[in-house]
């Protein structure tokens, strides 16, 4: 797997990055979907959900992989999956750059991470809005980033939790406390009337499904939350 202009989009943190959820697209046409991203986002968001971590199921291998396939962006796939650690060497053979696991779905965090770098990927680690973000302190060190659910994992298309503002500015307070460079996403309920007051608040990549793709216009709602 070639790891060439994605991997170095991870590394800008100059700017907020905005990471397009594939689970909002339309099937149908999902070339088109992955175009739109390839021509104006960041990263393509991937969300593997498993019928048993969350109650939904969402796509799994066949899919990523014809994303993958004709993706420029950094792939980012976000695993709602109980023994996330059995697929971690699949993902990186299916194209994934970037690989989140859920705090409660695995035993040891710390070799879950060190898994999914020696796979070459960079590491992530997801919580749901009931877990306090006090919970990720101990592993941050070990993490490229830390993926802050601002709605209950499992749909798409839900209202955004405000309580996540403060969440985010408590781990990035604490991020910088360590003197880490890891990057904090947001995911669920992202919109452009959010977008500003995430970044403000320490956000560095906002993950955003329903509210690019059911826009009139995906490419102007993606501009928009990129605050132009
Ligand atoms: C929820 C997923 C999200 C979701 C975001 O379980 O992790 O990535 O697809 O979709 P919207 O932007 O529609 O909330
Ligand atoms: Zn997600």
């Amino acid at each position: 797997m070639m790891h060439t202009d994605r991997d170095t989009i991870i590394n800008d943190n100059a700017m907020t990055q905005i990471a397009v959820s594939m689970l909002a697209a339309d099937f149908l046409h999902l070339e088109a979907g992955v175009q739109l991203v390839n021509r104006n986002a960041d990263l393509f968001h991937l969300d593997i959900m498993d019928g048993v971590f969350v109650p939904n199921i969402s796509f799994g291998f066949p899919v990523v992989e014809a994303i993958t396939s004709v993706a420029s962006r950094t792939v980012d796939v976000h695993l709602m999956i109980v023994h996330p650690e059995k697929y971690v060497e699949r993902f990186a053979s299916a194209g994934a750059d970037m690989l989140s696991f859920h705090l409660n779905a695995v035993e040891s965090p710390e070799a879950m991470l060190d898994m999914i770098h020696g796979c070459g990927m960079k590491a992530g680690i997801a919580i749901n809005p009931d877990i306090p973000v006090e919970r990720l302190f101990p592993y941050l060190a070990g993490c490229d980033f830390l993926l802050v659910m601002s709605v209950f994992a499992g749909f798409g298309g839900q209202k955004f939790i405000e309580e996540t503002y403060g969440r985010i500015s408590a781990l990035k307070t604490e991020i910088r406390r360590q003197g880490l460079e890891c990057l904090i996403e947001v995911d669920g309920g992202v919109s452009d009337r959010n977008a500003g007051k995430l970044s403000l608040v320490g956000a560095d990549i906002l993950v955003a499904g329903s509210a690019v793709f059911n826009a009139p216009d995906p490419a102007a709602e993606i501009a928009a939350m990129r605050g132009r």
